[in-house]
């Protein structure tokens, strides 16, 4: 997008060069010459783009690039029936050649867009550059006989002479810049205008510019993975290591009731959830919790099943004790896959049960008929099951059936219904980009 840009300003500021021209020596502005001169200038800018996407190290394309040149060369005389019009633009097509090939020789780069630099210096340089060649050129124009050609044809010349030499001059230009102060512009401007429309996420609603290329990267690692998949993995930080510090977020002090806790989302030391009430015996949960619970629990004593609560709301300092206790017989990397480490641990919001159908025996609830109705049927509850058989890699924890969540009916509905199994997915397709 730039270079079309770049070269409607170019353009813009040789016709206007040219008019001026023209009224100065009383010549009239010719409708075909402008015709022709225009559809050679878009021309050139299809070349720049088509270069700077194409040309990099590839020696065959560049071929192709000068075969598209040579219609150029072709059509101007065909134009103007001179044929030695036709020598000077395969001339400027040859230098133009040249010219890229010093550029990716130098290793200057693949033709930086020159936006910035054009909107500050674009007019001036056209005026310039054409005052310079009227008087460098003068003399190998008499030498090329140009001068008995008509006026127009002149003019013509002059003008795909500015053409060529003013966007070089801002080629160079920006790179000078760029290189002098350091600053990446066109990789800015790129961002803000380009990658949006190129980048493949871009497409995806809850895809963050700032993780493009960490999305590349984790795509690579899982190259079969959807898009989608890569996106919201990739946001909720899977492609980091669980706990590092650079991308733990803590829950804003002022939310009472943080939707989503795990190894990225933790708690403050002083955290205190929502009101808690008593559920059941002496365990605490949020009051819409224990409501849920109960209506789930007296729903399944009808067929004849039965569950109770063997964990539910946990203090931080009470998650230190039992993840140190943890510690103790097992080491930190086996603990860290069945225990959540203080303050990162769901049972902090008074929203997360255990639930057995064996009081105080949560190992013994995987495979029951209790386990496989929660399973189906707590969603409709508003809970769910949250550490999942194979989401290992998403939420870090081994498949716990007894561990479900209170989020309400709404979210285990949608959850349900379109296939999320992870709280983490769920989090970045309806919440935290909600208003995209
Ligand atoms: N067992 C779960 C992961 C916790 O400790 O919160
Ligand atoms: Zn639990």
């Amino acid at each position: 997008m730039l270079y079309y840009i770049l070269g409607i300003l170019a353009i813009t500021a040789v016709h206007l060069i040219l008019f001026m021209k023209c009224y100065e020596r009383g010549i009239r502005y010719n409708r075909k010459h402008t015709i022709a001169s225009v559809l050679f200038s878009i021309y050139m800018i299809f070349v720049i783009d088509y270069l700077q996407a194409r040309v990099v190290d590839k020696l065959s394309e560049f071929f192709v690039v000068t075969l598209i040149f040579i219609p150029i060369g072709i059509i101007m005389p065909l134009i103007y029936r001179r044929f030695r019009y036709f020598v000077i633009n395969v001339l400027f097509v040859g230098l133009f050649d040249i010219c890229i090939v010093i550029l990716q020789g130098l290793n200057l780069g693949e033709f930086m867009p020159v936006f910035i630099v054009f909107t500050l210096f674009g007019v001036l340089i056209g005026f310039v550059v054409s005052k310079f060649i009227r008087i460098t050129f003068k003399d190998l124009r008499k030498s090329l006989i140009i001068k008995k050609l008509k006026k127009r044809v002149v003019f013509l010349s002059m003008e795909a002479e500015i053409l060529v030499v003013s966007l070089l001059v801002l080629f160079f230009s920006v790179e000078i810049i760029e290189k002098v102060s350091g600053n990446n512009y066109v990789e800015k401007f790129d961002e803000k205008f380009e990658k949006t429309e190129v980048n493949k996420y871009s497409k995806i609603y809850f895809a963050e510019k700032d993780n493009y290329e960490r999305y590349e990267a984790y795509a690579k690692i899982y190259p079969d993975m959807e898009d989608e998949e890569v996106v919201w993995r990739v946001n909720s930080n899977l492609d980091q290591y669980f706990y590092d510090s650079e991308y733990v977020n803590l829950a804003d002090k002022n939310t009472d009731d943080p939707l989503l806790i795990n190894k990225f989302n933790r708690v403050a030391e002083d955290f205190e959830p929502v009101k808690l009430i008593t559920i059941e015996e002496t365990y605490q949960s949020t009051k819409e919790t224990s409501k849920a619970y109960k209506k789930m629990k007296s729903d399944m004593k009808k067929l004849n099943m039965n569950i109770y609560v063997v964990s539910a709301y946990r203090s931080v300092e009470y998650q230190k004790n039992l993840y140190n206790n943890y510690l103790k017989a097992d080491s930190r990397e086996d603990v860290d896959t069945y225990s959540a480490r203080p303050g990162y641990s769901e049972h902090h919001t008074g929203r997360a049960l255990d639930i057995s159908h064996i009081k105080g025996n949560i190992n013994a609830f995987e495979g029951s008929e209790e386990a496989k109705w929660v399973y189906a049927n707590c969603h409709k509850y508003g809970f769910i099951v949250r550490y999942k058989e194979n989401q290992t890699d998403v939420t870090g924890y081994m498949y716990e059936p007894w561990h479900i969540t209170y989020v309400g009916t709404e979210i285990s509905e949608t959850m349900h219904k379109e296939n999320i199994e992870t709280l983490e997915e769920y989090v970045e397709r309806y919440v935290n980009h909600k208003n995209k």
